[in-house]
C-alpha cells in the first residue's frame, strides 16, 4: 500500500510517499523543505516562525511527494502524521492538514510519535530488520535508550537527564563560531583536531543506569572556552571538536556496550538526527562488530527529520489498526 507520511515537529517540513507491504519497503518519494537558513540568523530554532514556515510550505510539499511519486491523493491507503513530541505550534501544522486530508477524501488516518519513526528510518535502510531489537534515538531532544519489543511497542529503559546530545553538540559549535545548528560541522572539524586535547568529564553516569547528563560537559568546555578567552589565549576550534566528540561519543558507546549487556540483545539500531555522526556510527560499529551484535542504522540521508520515517512508521500503525480521528490533537510531550 502507499502510505503518505507527514513530519512537521521542528524545523523541517517533510512530506513522504512510502510503499510498504509484508515484503516491500519503498520510498516513492521523499522531500524535505528545511528551514535552517530561516534559524541560522538567530543561532536556533524560533517556535513561531517555524510555525509560519511550516504553513506556507505543506501543500506545495505534500503535493510535490505526491507528483514525485506519480500517484494521486486517491492511491494513498492512509496518511501518517507526527503528532508528538515537538514544537507544539509546529506539529498542529502537519496535524490539522493531515486530518483534513484524511476526512476530506475518506482515507485512514494515524498518528505517530516521532521518536518510533525515528526508528522506523532504519527499517527503510535495513530491509531484514524486524523486532525485538535495542534501539539508540540520538538527537536534538533525546538521547534514550529503547527496548522495541514489537513494531508499536516501545520501552524506554534510559535516557538524558538534562540535554540531548545534539543539543550538546549544537550549543558548543555554536559558541565556537559554526554555523547553526553545529553537529554536522562539529563532526567535520574533529577530525582536525586531537581528541586528547582537553580533559572533559564524561556524560555517562556511574553505575548501572543508562541515562546519560549531557549537562556537566557542555559547562566544562564552556569554562574551558571562557578562561582561554580571559587570559587572551588562542581556541584550536579543532581540538575542542574532537574532545568533545570523543567526550560524548565515548559516553555513548560506555553505555551502550552496558545496555547490550544488561538487554542481552543481538541487534542495535542507531536512529536520530546524531545517528548521522560519522565518529558515533564509527565507534558503534567496532563496539557491536566486538560483541557479535548486528548494528542496523538507517542510511545518514534518513537520519534527520524526514516524511518516509514517518510514513515506515504509520504503516505499522495501520497494521495494528491504530487509527486516529478527527480529535486527534498534538503533544509536545512523549506521551499523546
Ligand atoms: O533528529 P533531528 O533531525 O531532530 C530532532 O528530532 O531533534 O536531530 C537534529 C540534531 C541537531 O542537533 C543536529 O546538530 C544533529 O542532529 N546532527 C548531528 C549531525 N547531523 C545532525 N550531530 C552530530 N553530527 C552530525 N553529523
Ligand atoms: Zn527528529
Amino acid at each position: 500500500m502507499y502510505i503518505l507520511g507527514m513530519e512537521s515537529s521542528c524545523d523541517e517540513t517533510s512530506a513522504a510517499v512510502v510503499e510498504m507491504s509484508d515484503n516491500a519497503r519503498v520510498i516513492r518519494s521523499n522531500i524535505v523543505a528545511s528551514q535552517i537558513e530561516t534559524h541560522r540568523l538567530y543561532g536556533g530554532v524560533v517556535p513561531e516562525i517555524a510555525s509560519r514556515a511550516h504553513i506556507e510550505a505543506i501543500s506545495r510539499i505534500t503535493y510535490e511527494a505526491l507528483d514525485t511519486a506519480g500517484i494521486g491523493v486517491k492511491d494513498l491507503g492512509a496518511i501518517a502524521v507526527t503528532s508528538h513530541p515537538g514544537l507544539i505550534g509546529a506539529l498542529l501544522v502537519g496535524v490539522n492538514f493531515a486530518k483534513s486530508m484524511a476526512y476530506s477524501r475518506g482515507i485512514p488516518l494515524v498518528a505517530v510519535n516521532h521518536i518510533h519513526g525515528h526508528v522506523a528510518a532504519a527499517y527503510l535502510s535495513q530491509k531484514d530488520l524486524k523486532p525485538p531489537f535495542l534501539a539508540l534515538v540520538v538527537s536534538g531532544g533525546h538521547t534514550s535508550f529503547y527496548q522495541v519489543d514489537d513494531y508499536t511497542s516501545f520501552r524506554e529503559i534510559g535516557g538524558t537527564r538534562d540535554d540531548a546530545a545534539g543539543e550538546a553538540f549544537d550549543k558548543i559549535g555554536r559558541v565556537i563560531g559554526l554555523p547553526y545548528p553545529g553537529g554536522a560541522a562539529l563532526d567535520k572539524l574533529a577530525y582536525e583536531g586531537d581528541p586528547n586535547a582537553i580533559r572533559l568529564p564524561s556524560p555517562a553516569l556511574m553505575g548501572d543506569t543508562l541515562d546519560f547528563s549531557f549537562s556537566g560537559i557542555k559547562t566544562a568546555t564552556l569554562n574551558y572556552l571562557n578562561g582561554m578567552t580571559q587570559r587572551g589565549e588562542e581556541i584550536n576550534r579543532a581540538n575542542v571538536a574532537a574532545s568533545y566528540t570523543q567526550g560524548i561519543v565515548g559516553a555513548i558507546v560506555k553505555k551502550t556496550e552496558q545496555a547490550l549487556k544488561q538487554t542481552q540483545t543481538k541487534t542495535l539500531v542507531l536512529a536520530g538526527g546524531v545517528a548521522a555522526n560519522s565518529h558515533l556510527r564509527a565507534a558503534l560499529e567496532r563496539l557491536c562488530a566486538d560483541c557479535g551484535v548486528w548494528l542496523a542504522m538507517p542510511d545518514r540521508s534518513l537520519c534527520g527529520d524526514n516524511g518516509a520515517m514517518i510514513a515506515a512508521a504509520g504503516y505499522f500503525e495501520f497494521q495494528k489498526g491504530n487509527f486516529a480521528g478527527t480529535d486527534l490533537n498534538a503533544s509536545a510531550c512523549d506521551d499523546l
